[in-house]
């Protein structure tokens, strides 16, 4: 295979690593001629590799005087502590026997001690070029190797890493903190004991206190119909299969309690990870469980046990008796076994197990569970085949469990089903994650979550949720927790990688491979990008370790069509693949994935320059990553506002990074640039924004970036939501229309004089809108796309509907509603959803102003609708504003109040001010509380907008905000209602509002007839 710049030459694991030595070898070794002492330390060393071997750990290296050995790596182990303990706790067993000799022999004083942690190291071939040994680095091995400093001589010590990896499994005794050289914390040190109680990941959980057991109702009736049968004496057999933590072992336990509480003798069996190398493990502990032999029982106890039980259930077993006890190790010296082959032995064996099974006086159902097949010997899987044929006919339900890499050497009996136990679904997964967690409102969205991340697998929400505690993600106590910090922070438990990690190793080498490759590219990636970037050339390689993937489960075929997608089964798994990639892997996968991304897709850039970016970004390319995640923004542009300020924020963290020259400054500036033209749509805090001016300044002046410059004063400078005097408004558009001129950037000029038509709107320059905007449309003249972007989606269609708003407070209504429906056709066109949504908004004014209202309402809700999608909140809140006015309008007071509430919220939420139409909303709200008869209320909100919109030069939305100030002050008997209505026919005449002077000279008539 050709050598790509992404070939794995290391791998970031959890392992656990032990260190065994001679205590005191210096001394020993000077008292001893060397010859003589080399095939001492020869006869050591084999004890190490020896016990290294049979729990499958690889010795990393010889010491001088000792062994470092590595379980769970090259191959990930999913119990490499366990593993590590079983190993010390036999090596220490047999050095001391070797000891007992040397000291017979030699006289010499021989022990050794042990040190164990458990934790992530960089394995791999170290060396000079890559040649190197395979071997493990990092802090853990350090630590393992202190602990075995530490160790007093005949003993094992274990860091808590490793104590709490191993707990349950392993008997060990807590030696409190010790200060550890090289460690930044003491270490909490413990020593092992001997082996401990649980036999299977399910006794720690028993211990720790069992989850509730949560759904699996269809998989307990097939159980129950199985048990039903084996009762009327049709034997019958069921096999669960699933991946690692789905529920396999407890279900089995949940069933055979049920058993047990139905008195139907249950016997339970498992076969263990590492006890490939033991033969006859679960079929031992079946037998000893079925003649209810106890550790502690002497042997003549265990013999009168076998016996008893035995003969009682067919007398013919008396010759039998010999082979059991030999079996059951407590041979009787008065009836010795005959000498027989292994095979023979084991042949007679399974006999006897087929007798038992088929007693004669057997009268009770029995139920066998014999789990974790996957790990099975050989010899107890042939036993458990005959075992199953042979209930066929008796009283005798047997369940099996295993692993879906199990491959049945039996075929079972005719009655067998297989049960393929699916991960917990949505609601199970909820109800496990409230029993766990508890129901408090700070866990909202924590189920789902969950489920999503572990796609169900019980077991890792368990092991996940009790990260989020120890991590301090979670406070309080189980079943009651708060959430206090972000759940998306929390890394992946240790335990839970150990299983998926040791899943990964057991693919092939190209399968891995493609695994890693996909866990960079994403959560799903197309096939041919995958092929790219994981560098299998060959096409038939890739396909069948992509098959390999499918078929594992790892990976599934999201979509066929137009090409394969891949995707993560489970997210996990994703997780796990990616963090065992060196950084350096990991950077050329992502640049490969961005690479692969731009070749593959050459008409899709735009859409997925974001992606492009990212992985450029994590690609270590940052010049590239800067230029493709200002491309994505752009392209985000103001139909995803949020994304765009999100990739502008991007682009500039990128662009700090970039050597010195123009193109950095290019994209420093136009990234706060950008930034400051959504800050008036979403929001922003004061210092952030102050910040980026005066950076954005600071790059523009230096490098005499007009253009640049003439943005920044009118995004600065006069703003919408940042102003609030019309009069230092005007000022400022005067100075950026000057700069704009001056900069000789047509596209420039015409943006910006659309923009700052909307300051001469608010202040009601009717004249100065129209004059602005018919220079905007001058000077585009048939380029619908003049200035586009900048600032506004499409400053033609902006001016055209601003025309059209200064048209109607003329009062030329005809000409208003050409005006809104030419802007809605070219921003339709232009594809500006911000103008289109006003102009919606414009045009629902409109039919309420003609008394449309029905039409009204329909438009300004549709449009609010439409616009929610936007995102941004000066276009929602605006919407919002439209759908009280037509409200109003339709004479639907409350629905027009709720409007304008929301409206307000999201504002000032957002903005932190009410902005500059803060009085028009104002002067709405006290219209709708005056018509609900809240006239007191009505009257405070309309006496404030009048003087906020008096004040401030917001002279717009004044004449209309004091008419109803003079309706609410008469509502109230309050004098002053004349002199309201005197001033809003001054201002709207002044202003040539002409639609609201008449409204007001209407009013001022019947005000004076008494009519109101
Ligand atoms: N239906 C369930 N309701 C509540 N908890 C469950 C359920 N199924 C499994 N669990 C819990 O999830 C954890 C893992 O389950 P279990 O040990 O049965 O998995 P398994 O399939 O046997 O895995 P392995 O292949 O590793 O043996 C256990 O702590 C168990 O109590
Ligand atoms: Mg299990």
């Amino acid at each position: 295979m050709a050598k790509t710049g992404i070939e794995a030459d290391g791998e970031r694991k959890q392992v656990t690593v032990l260190f065994a030595d001679v205590k005191g070898s210096m001394d020993l070794a000077e008292q001893h001629d060397p010859e003589e002492w080399r095939s001492i330390m020869q006869g050591f060393f084999s004890i190490l590799a020896d016990e290294v071997r049979r729990f499958e750990g690889t010795v990393d290296k010889f010491t001088g005087d000792g062994i470092m050995a590595v379980f769970g790596a090259p191959v990930a182990h999913e119990d490499h502590a366990r593993r590590a303990c079983y190993a010390a706790l036999r090596m220490l067993d047999e050095i001391a026997e070797y000891a007992a000799e040397l000291r017979r022999k030699h006289g010499l004083n021989f022990s050794a001690r042990i040190g164990i942690n458990s934790g992530e190291v960089i394995a791999g071939a170290i060396g000079e070029g890559g040649e190197g040994e395979y071997t493990a680095i990092g802090h853990t091995v350090g630590l393992a190797q202190r602990m075995e400093a530490l160790a007093e001589p005949g003993k094992a010590y274990l860091t808590e890493q490793a104590a709490e990896a191993a707990r349950g499994f392993l008997e060990l005794e807590d030696l409190g903190e010790f200060e550890i050289k090289g460690a930044s914390r003491p270490v909490r040190v413990f020593e092992l004991v001997g082996v401990g109680t649980a036999r299977s990941r399910l006794d720690l959980s028993r211990e720790r206190g069992f989850s509730r057991f949560v759904g699996r109702a269809g998989e307990i009736t097939v159980l129950t119909e199985a048990l039903a049968r084996a009762k009327a004496g049709e034997g019958a057999a069921v096999g669960i299969v699933a991946e690692p933590g789905v529920g396999k072992s407890r279900l089995c336990h949940e069933f055979a309690e049920r058993c047990r509480n139905d008195g139907i003798e249950v016997f339970e069996a498992q076969a263990q990870s590492h006890g490939q190398g033991i033969p006859f493990m679960p079929v031992l502990q079946m037998l000893r469980a079925y003649f209810g032999i106890a550790d502690a029982d002497p042997e003549r106890i265990v013999r009168e046990k076998i016996a008893g039980r035995a003969l009682l259930l067919d007398p013919d077993l008396v010759d039998d008796l010999p082979l059991l006890f030999d079996f059951l190790g407590v041979p009787d010296p008065d009836r010795p076994l005959p000498q027989l082959s292994a095979e023979a032995r084991q042949r007679a064996l399974r006999g006897v197990v087929c007798k038992l099974v088929h007693a004669p006086n057997r009268r009770d159902p029995t139920a066998i569970v014999v789990e974790d097949l996957h790990w099975v010997d050989q010899g107890s899987e042939a036993l458990l085949g005959e075992l199953l044929d042979a209930v066929e006919g008796t009283q005798t339900l047997v369940i099996v469990n295993f692993r879906p890499e199990y491959e049945p050497t039996w075929t079972g009996p005719p009655d067998y089903h297989e049960i393929e136990l699916a991960p917990l679904g949505l609601a199970d997964s909820g109800e496990l994650i409230r029993d766990l967690a508890g129901e408090d409102p700070s866990l909202d969205g924590l189920a789902e979550h969950l489920h999503e991340r572990t796609a169900g697998n019980p077991f890792f929400i368990e092991e996940i949720v009790r990260e989020l505690v120890e991590a301090g993600h979670l406070e309080g106590e189980r079943g009651a927790y708060k959430l206090v910090r972000p759940v998306e922070e929390a890394g992946v438990p240790v335990s839970v990688q150990a299983v998926l990690a040791a899943r990964i190793d057991r693919l092939d080498p190209d399968a891995k491979r493609l695994l890693q490759a996909a866990s960079v590219a994403g959560k799903e990636v197309p096939e041919p990008a995958l092929v790219l970037i994981s560098g299998l050339g060959e096409r038939e390689e890739c396909e069948a370790a992509l098959r390999e993937l499918i078929e594992g489960g790892f990976l599934y075929e999201e979509e066929l069509y137009p090409e394969r997608l891949l995707a993560f089964r489970h997210p996990l798994t994703r997780e796990v693949a990616y963090g065992s990639q060196l950084s350096e892997q990991r950077r050329a996968i992502h640049a490969a994935a961005a690479r692969a991304t731009i070749e593959l897709n050459p008409d899709r850039h735009d859409e997925l320059a974001a992606l492009i970016a990212d992985h450029l970004e994590e690609g270590g390319e940052t010049l590239e990553a800067a230029r493709w995640s200002a491309r994505a923004a752009y392209w985000a542009g103001h139909s995803q506002p949020r994304d765009a300020m999100r990739l502008w924020r991007k682009t500039m963290t990128l662009a700090a990074e970039l050597e010195e020259g123009e193109e950095k400054d290019a994209l420093a500036v136009s990234a706060r640039l950008r930034q400051l033209d959504y800050a008036w749509r979403l929001g922003m805090e004061p210092e952030e924004e102050a910040r980026l001016i005066a950076e954005a300044d600071e790059i523009a002046t230096r490098s005499g970036d007009l253009r640049s410059l003439t943005m920044l004063r009118t995004l600065a400078g006069g703003r919408p939501g940042r102003v609030r005097k019309g009069e230092e408004w005007i000022a400022t558009t005067e100075e950026v229309n000057r700069l704009a001129t001056e900069s000789g950037d047509h596209h420039l000029q015409v943006a910006i004089r659309a923009a700052i038509a909307y300051a001469h709107l608010c202040i009601a320059d009717f004249d100065g809108v129209e004059r602005l905007c018919d220079e905007v449309l001058e000077m585009a003249g048939d380029d619908h796309a003049a200035g586009a972007g900048i600032i506004l989606g499409c400053p033609v269609a902006w001016a055209l509907m601003e025309k059209g708003v200064a048209s109607r407070e003329r009062g030329e209504l005809d000409k208003t509603e050409r005006l809104l429906e030419s802007a809605l056709r070219i921003a339709t066109e232009q594809g500006d959803p911000e103008t289109a949504s006003w102009t919606r908004g414009n045009l629902a004014m409109l039919q309420g102003t003609r008394g449309e209202v029905k039409a009204a309402v329909a438009m300004a809700r549709r449009n609010q609708e439409l616009t929610e999608r936007l995102g941004d909140v000066f276009s929602r809140s605006l919407s919002l504003t439209h759908v009280a006015v037509a409200s109003l309008a339709a004479g639907e007071h409350a629905a027009a109040l709720d409007a304008l509430e929301e409206a307000e919220r999201l504002y000032r939420g957002a903005m932190g001010s009410g902005g500059e139409v803060a009085s028009w909303r104002a002067g709405l709200r006290a219209e709708a509380l005056l018509e609900l008869g809240r006239t007191q209320e009505a009257l405070d909100v309309a006496e404030w907008a009048a003087a906020e919109a008096r004040e401030n030069g917001m002279l717009w939305p004044l004449p209309r905000v004091l008419k109803t100030l003079a309706a609410a002050r008469v509502a109230n008997g309050r004098e002053g209602a004349h002199e309201a209505l005197d001033e809003a026919a001054e201002v709207a005449e002044r202003t040539g509002a002409l639609l609201t002077l008449r409204e007001v000279e209407e009013e001022q008539t019947s005000l004076a007839a008494g009519t109101r």
